[in-house]
């Protein structure tokens, strides 16, 4: 399968057309950014890392019965997808408290919380992707009461599944952000689940082993995205 036009370049991938309209190649870059792009850098094989873990992730949920996009990797940094139209929605799961939400609610993180939380922003990168809850998806139309149910529904699923999975890795899944598209009116499982996008901490120590590291400056990043890579082959 061949690259066509370049269709979108986000912070952390591209995304290309394929001469099949309903599958696009997504390409993983190295770059990072955090903070809205306020941080900007790179960490070395980052998108090797990420297109990695992410197909062996997808693959499992499959697996277990959540639909995602996810045809197959074509190179350590490409993977053919399924071309959905993303619903602008970032859907975040959150075990235990942490970033964000210690921030905005002044909870200590790490405090474990009694209910697994769920919560919506606006996938728009000019205003910040402000925290939005359904009240407002349905006000502004950015999914239908159906299309919110079923995300709930697979985001619960998957933090059941993930929270297993990353355990026997010796890893805790403090909290996540998943992005779901609509493909032949279905609503899927799209964008990535790496350590851009979870929170892992290492189950002896609380070791932070994700994005975090960058985030805040913390120290080996590299090392820390190929040891999480290295657990979850395994
Ligand atoms: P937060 O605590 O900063 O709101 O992040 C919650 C989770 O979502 C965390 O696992 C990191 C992930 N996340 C993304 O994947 N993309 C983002 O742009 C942000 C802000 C968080
Ligand atoms: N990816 C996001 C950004 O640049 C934030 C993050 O992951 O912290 O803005």
């Amino acid at each position: 399968m061949k690259k066509l036009e370049m269709l979108y370049e986000g912070k952390a991938k591209k995304v290309y057309k394929t001469e099949n309209e309903k599958q696009y190649i997504v390409e993983y870059k190295d770059d990072a950014t955090a903070f809205n792009g306020e941080k900007k850098g790179a960490i070395i094989d980052k998108g090797v890392v990420n297109n990695t873990m992410s197909s062996i992730i997808f693959q499992l949920l499959e697996d277990k019965g959540i639909p995602t996009h996810m045809i197959k990797l074509l190179s350590d940094r490409e993977s053919l997808v399924k071309a959905v139209k993303i619903l602008p929605l970032e859907v975040i799961i959150r075990n235990v408290a942490a970033g964000s939400m210690s921030k905005r609610l002044g909870v200590e993180e790490g405090t474990i919380l009694k209910e697994t939380v769920l919560e919506f922003s606006y996938k728009n990168d000019e205003l910040g992707d402000p925290i939005i809850n359904d009240y407002y998806i349905f006000a502004l139309e950015l999914g239908t009461k159906e299309q919110v149910n079923t995300v709930k529904d697979y985001a619960f699923r998957i933090n059941d599944i993930l929270k297993d999975f990353f355990i026997q890795k010796g890893l805790k899944l403090i909290d996540f952000k998943l992005e779901f598209g609509l493909y032949d009116g279905q609503v899927i499982l799209a964008d990535e689940i790496s350590p851009d996008t979870c929170r892992l901490w290492d189950v002896k120590t609380n070791r932070k082993m994700d994005k975090d590291r960058f985030r805040r400056d913390l120290g080996s990043v590299e090392e820390t995205y190929q040891e999480v890579l290295n657990r979850v082959k395994q």
